[in-house]
């Protein structure tokens, strides 16, 4: 993959307990950071980020940056944009998959700092599946009770187990077809090696041959 990132940070979380994550890092202004996040098909994501700028004056990242963008990017397992836009500098974007597979998702200032600027600090909050989904907001808008948006958040983690095992049969399908073409290229090899021999063999005969009987031995 050709991602003009230093740091790549691969989030294996297909634990489906744990899909969701909350971090920070740091960048440079013109630095870009890019993450690989595994993401079954037809899944919603909500990434939710704020970016502090540092201070050199008071020695702190400040709280709030207005002058500052945030591009984000985002790809699918066939290297298709999904999601390229410019953000404030706190905010949150949301995505469905299409494909399964290793999303890379990619942040990046607006800035035009050269010499990579000022060091920026990005807190970053990636939410998968029905992690996604704000059941306080579900329940007010629609009027559910207790038990009603119990269920409906039990259904839909259902569903969500459901996507995260045909996405498992896929890996595995996947995993299968390179094993299989691996063993198909060593049996060639095996079979050229084998061909290889029989042909030196038979030269050397012929030429011991032509050999003996030059010298006139037999
Ligand atoms: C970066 O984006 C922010 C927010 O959209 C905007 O206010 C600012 O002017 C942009 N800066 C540059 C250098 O484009
Ligand atoms: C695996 O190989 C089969 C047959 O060659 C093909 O139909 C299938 O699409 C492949 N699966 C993946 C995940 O590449």
């Amino acid at each position: 993959m050709n991602i003009p990132s230093i740091f790549i940070f691969i989030f294996c979380c297909l634990q489906l307990i744990s899909l969701s994550s909350s971090l920070y890092f740091h960048i440079g202004e013109t630095e870009r950071k890019c993450f690989i996040e595994e993401i079954p098909d037809d899944t919603l994501v909500i990434g939710k980020y704020k970016v502090e700028l540092f201070d050199e004056k008071s020695n702190a990242y400040l709280p709030s940056t207005p002058g500052i963008g945030m591009h984000v990017e985002v790809k699918d397992p066939d290297d298709k944009i999904v999601l390229s836009k410019l953000y404030t500098s706190e905010g949150r974007f949301t995505f469905t998959s299409h494909t399964p597979g290793e999303h890379v998702i990619c942040l990046f200032s607006n800035s035009t700092a050269w010499f990579g600027g000022q060091k920026l600090r990005v807190h970053l909050d990636i939410d998968v599946g029905e992690h996604a989904v704000d059941y306080q907001s579900v329940s007010a808008h629609e009027k559910l009770t207790e038990l009603q948006l119990r269920v409906r958040q039990l259904l839909d983690q259902v569903e969500q187990i459901t996507k995260e095992q045909s996405y498992q049969r896929y890996r595995e399908e996947r995993f299968r077809n390179t094993s299989e073409s691996t063993n198909q290229r060593v049996l060639w090899w095996s079979v050229a090696q084998l061909f290889v021999l029989v042909i030196a063999g038979f030269w050397q005969m012929r030429h011991l041959k032509g050999f003996f009987e030059a010298k006139k031995l037999v």
